[in-house]
């Protein structure tokens, strides 16, 4: 099953049972939001999930592409990207846990065909606002599904403020032999999809208030899904990055490790750019700057004259396509090599600064500060510069 059949059939399941495919937006979130971009597939739906009528209902599936840059310094591992799909479902103010949860279980073992005896749940054990999720724990309970409980790693919410509440997590064994362990122990489980009974609203001192009705909002990253059911345990093993394990190694050989994070910060960097993002020195350029200068100290690693000019076309355009975007890839690939160049310079007048006297030994504050404001050298790039 390749990801376009994960995305048909997981749509199909949800259609059947009354829920109507919204379009996915783009990576940037709803004025007002609190984060610089959209990192799970309701951010869209926000307004709709504090009480508005959704023109298309009260049951909604989508794909909606998402970027995290938290787990920036996990990327490279088998599980994490930074730019990825989310396959989505919602009831607002209709369904309950339950019934999603039931779905859930119905559709990755009959649709998708995932021996039931490899999964695990995890469900919201109660706090001192919130109490224990029964309703979630007896589903699991009547399918013999083992279950864990958590406090943190079962609550979700949508930044600092906003729509949040209990959650109860799918996850599925990667390990060799039967399963062992559970979910917060042993990361050979790992977490496949999330169904957050959305009900509350966060406000700034952190007490919450209930929402005009009660949500649920589930969350499954394709790509993750899509290479299990491949019998893959790395998502860069999936058939997204099918063209850049062709194309990427013979132009740059780099190590597994290497690979993976150069190939994905590219395609983010790509899809970031496609969406209308401009590197900058704040907000969302800022978080696009890092992308590529991380990739570049990695690419240019062993190899300083490697350049981000030599990437074939089709890169540009899988990516393009596979993110159902638009912009040209003329644009894209200038911004991207415009990118390089202002970094190149930045590093030349850096290693030059830095091979001054007053730099030689330990740097404190004031150094770092003088190094920012005058020369534009940010902190992380004289960390990097001096440990060369
Ligand atoms: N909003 C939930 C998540 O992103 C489903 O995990």
């Amino acid at each position: 099953m390749n990801t376009e059949d994960v995305i048909r059939t997981f749509v199909e399941y949800f259609e059947e049972r009354g829920h109507r495919r919204t379009t996915g937006s783009t990576l940037l979130p709803p004025p007002g939001d609190p984060v610089l971009f959209t990192t799970s597939g309701m951010h869209p739906l926000t307004p709709y999930l504090e009480g508005r009528p959704h023109p298309l209902g009260n049951r909604l599936v989508n794909v909606q592409r998402c970027l995290r840059t938290t787990d920036l310094e996990e990327v490279g591992d088998l599980t994490h990207l930074t730019v990825f799909e989310m396959l989505g479902t919602w009831s607002l103010g209709d369904y309950e846990g339950p019934r999603s949860l039931s779905w859930g279980y119905e559709l990755l073992t009959e649709g998708f065909g995932i021996d039931p005896g490899l999964l695990h749940a995890t469900v919201f054990g109660g706090d001192d606002q919130v109490g224990l999720d029964t309703a979630s724990l007896e589903v699991w309970q009547e399918r013999g599904v083992p279950v864990e409980l958590t406090v943190e790693d079962n609550w979700w919410d949508n930044g600092p403020t906003g729509p949040c509440g209990p959650d109860s997590e799918f996850f599925l064994w990667t390990g060799e032999g039967p399963p062992r362990s559970t979910p917060t122990r042993d990361d050979r489980w790992v977490e496949v999809w999330n169904h957050v009974m959305m009900r509350h609203r966060k406000l700034p001192d952190g007490s919450l208030v209930p929402l005009p009705q009660r949500n649920v909002d589930t969350g499954l990253g394709l790509e993750r899904l899509a290479s299990l059911l491949q019998g893959r345990t790395s998502v860069f093993e999936c058939d997204v990055f099918t063209p850049w394990r062709r194309l990427v190694p013979p132009l740059w050989p780099l190590d597994e490790a290497t690979l993976r994070l150069v190939c994905d910060h590219l395609r983010s960097a790509m899809v970031v750019i496609g969406d209308g993002v401009r590197p900058a020195n704040t907000g969302r350029g800022y978080v696009l700057r890092r992308l590529v200068r991380r990739l570049l100290t990695a690419l240019w690693r062993d190899d300083p004259s490697r350049t981000v000019g030599d990437l074939p076309d089709e890169l540009f355009l899988h990516t393009r396509d596979h993110f159902r975007q638009e912009t040209g890839l003329d644009e894209v690939r200038r911004v991207l090599c415009e990118e390089e160049r202002r970094f190149l310079g930045l590093l030349e007048r850096g290693r030059q600064v830095l091979a001054r006297p007053r730099f030689r030994g330990p740097l404190d504050e004031e150094d770092f500060h003088y190094l920012h404001d005058t020369h534009g050298l940010p902190r992380e790039l004289v960390v990097n510069l001096r440990q060369q």
